[in-house]
């Protein structure tokens, strides 16, 4: 079991949780060695990391990077391809940009963001170690809903981060994501309870509460701890 740290322990206050308990961190690093909230630069101007494919990863960066597909080109500020480890065993995948993350050009760097750095470092994991990304590429113009034609628009963007990154596990952060992954309408209740893989895969893809959800209805924090830790476990036991 990890030691519980003073700051550990009042993350898992906030998010509702008592004590927890690993069966094995093979591969992780301890929670008591890592630094919260490390952000790369990647998803911004500068490509920074390339992943195994190499000039594909750099490719598809500079695609997103000036992609006019839709009509959120013409809104946007700046693209937000995504950030992290991209050869991460985890990846989580969001809605779309708001307003900061438009701004800065990475994903989750506002209140949503925060939370779920503190969820992440809950579990012993951080950002340089995972890779986070979003359906949209583009900020929805006032925070509105993504629309159909935006979806089908970034899907290959999304299609190729998945095939490049070849992640063990995907944690899907509410139910846009959890829709297009896996091709289903059902409230995230439903397929919360489920065991998800994407489609054509074997890659299990674990649903949660998007992070601004839990911002607005404290009382699902347990619940989404619950699929943190399922997400933990699938990690540790898909590791070679
Ligand atoms: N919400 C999302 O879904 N993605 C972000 O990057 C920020 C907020």
């Amino acid at each position: 079991m990890y030691p519980l740290t003073e700051l550990r322990r009042q993350i898992l206050d906030e998010m509702g949780v008592d004590v927890w308990s690993l069966r094995d961190k093979s591969g992780v690093t301890d929670v008591d060695t890592i630094q919260p909230a490390a952000r790369t630069q990647e998803g911004t101007r500068q490509p920074a990391v390339n992943n195994e494919s190499g000039a594909d990863w750099l490719s598809l960066q500079n695609t997103v990077f000036s992609c006019q597909a839709c009509k959120l080109a013409k809104s946007r500020t700046r693209t937000v391809f995504g950030s992290g480890n991209s050869n991460a065993d985890l990846l989580l995948i969001g809605e779309a940009p708001g307003a900061e993350e438009d701004r800065q050009g990475l994903p989750f760097v506002g209140k949503a963001g925060h939370l779920l750095d503190a969820m992440l470092y809950a579990i012993g994991l951080n950002r340089e170690q995972v890779f986070i990304c979003n359906v949209l590429k583009c900020r929805p113009p006032n925070n509105r809903d993504p629309q159909p034609d935006e979806v089908e628009a970034c899907a290959s963007y999304l299609t190729a981060q998945i095939e490049s990154i070849k992640p063990r596990v995907i944690l899907a952060l509410g139910r846009f994501a959890a829709h297009r992954l896996l091709e289903t309408d059902l409230p995230v209740y439903k397929m919360r309870e489920n065991s998800n893989c994407l489609p054509g895969t074997n890659i299990p893809v674990v649903v949660t509460y998007h992070p601004a959800s839990l911002l607005r209805n404290p009382e699902q924090k347990a619940e989404s701890w619950f699929d943190l830790c399922k997400a933990k476990s699938l990690l540790e036991q898909s590791s070679p």
